[in-house]
């Protein structure tokens, strides 16, 4: 039965490292409480003048080279992002203009910190009605320009990056995506938002959170749907190579792993250098593993996500 299976990954994280001792002289926090909360020791800021797209296209084209293709090769664009460049046009448009090509379609998915897995699973879905052969997934954020500086609940938790993974359609073997689930719940918009928007305020805002209340569900959520992934697919935890979370906070990717029974030497964990690049935490989380030889190919690999919605969801994928 075709599957989409990955054919690679690429990673981009601007070049200017913010720590927490640096920010610790702009907010009331220290070091000490930024690791001891969350486990972040420093994030990647993008510069002024480089945009959300441009971190996607920098991604991209690692992706490309890993696969060994070129942009004529792709007809299927799907940027997860909840910092755009633009209102609208889809920053997928112009990552697909930015990669000179006229063919084959574009557009956004918003799922916040879910984006990539939401995306991946569209794109999944589209490969597998025929209406794509391949597609770019791509997880791209500049979380500093959603940010409040002043609010030290926040601005200490994300950072800037993108991640990209080319799937394609493939009937060769046991290889691909096997099963996914995603779920949302809007009930809980309110826990984590931005306070603005075009139609509300006709501005950008800022990101918002009650902390607790988003730890509170965190958890449970996540191991609800990566438990529904093992049941569809006969799998258990005992047969997974891999676990690679969100990168929110090293507390929630601590709880999920021990309540879902997953050894921490098979989890992948970035969020110490990159804090939560929201929708490009999961494929920049993969791009490390892969490139230090950790994911290798028959692994088999669970990627997870939960943000602001909520939404929440995962994929079990053969490698
Ligand atoms: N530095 C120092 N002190 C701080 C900071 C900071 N950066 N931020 C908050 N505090 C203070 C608070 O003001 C409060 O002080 P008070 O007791 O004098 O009022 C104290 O620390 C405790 O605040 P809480 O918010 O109760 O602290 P908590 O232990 O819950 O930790 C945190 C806060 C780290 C945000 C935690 O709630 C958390 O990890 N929540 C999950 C949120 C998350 O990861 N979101 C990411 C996006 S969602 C997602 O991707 C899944």
């Amino acid at each position: 039965q075709p599957r989409s299976i990955i054919r690679g990954v690429g990673g981009y994280l601007p070049s200017r490292i913010l720590t927490n001792d640096e920010l610790a002289k702009t907010v009331d926090t220290s070091d000490e409480w930024i690791q001891q909360r969350v486990g972040i020791k420093q994030r990647h800021i993008a510069a002024e003048g480089e945009f959300t797209s441009d971190l996607a296209v920098n991604a991209a084209r690692r992706a490309l080279d890993a696969a060994g293709l070129t942009p004529a090769d792709i007809d299927l664009i799907v940027v997860g992002t909840t910092t755009p460049d633009l209102t609208f046009p889809a920053t997928a448009t112009l990552v697909q203009a930015k990669l000179g090509m006229h063919h084959g379609m574009a557009f956004d998915i918003q799922a916040v910190c879910s984006g990539f897995v939401f995306a991946t699973v569209t794109a999944d879905s589209y490969l597998k009605n025929g209406m794509a052969r391949r597609a770019l997934v791509i997880g791209a954020e500049t979380n500093s320009r959603l940010l409040d500086w002043t609010d030290r609940s926040t601005c200490v938790l994300f950072g800037d990056g993108a991640g990209a993974m080319i799937l394609e359609l493939s009937t060769d073997g046991e290889r691909g995506i096997l099963a996914s689930s995603l779920r949302s719940d809007g009930h809980f918009w309110d826990k984590l938002h931005t306070d603005g928007g075009p139609s509300s305020t006709q501005s950008v805002g800022h990101l918002r959170m009650e902390g607790r209340e988003v730890f509170r569900h965190a958890v449970g959520k996540i191991t609800d749907v990566v438990e529904s992934v093992f049941a569809a697919t006969g799998t258990t935890v005992d047969d997974l190579d891999w676990f690679v979370p969100h990168q929110a906070n090293r507390r929630i990717i601590e709880g999920a792993g021990q309540k879902l029974g997953i050894p921490p030497e098979k989890v992948i964990i970035t969020v110490d250098r990159h804090a939560n690049t929201s929708a490009a935490s999961v494929p920049l989380a993969l791009n490390e593993a892969v490139g230090d030889g950790r994911i290798k190919p028959g692994d088999l690999v669970m990627i997870e996500a939960m943000g602001g919605g909520f939404t929440w969801g995962a994929s079990l994928i053969r490698w």
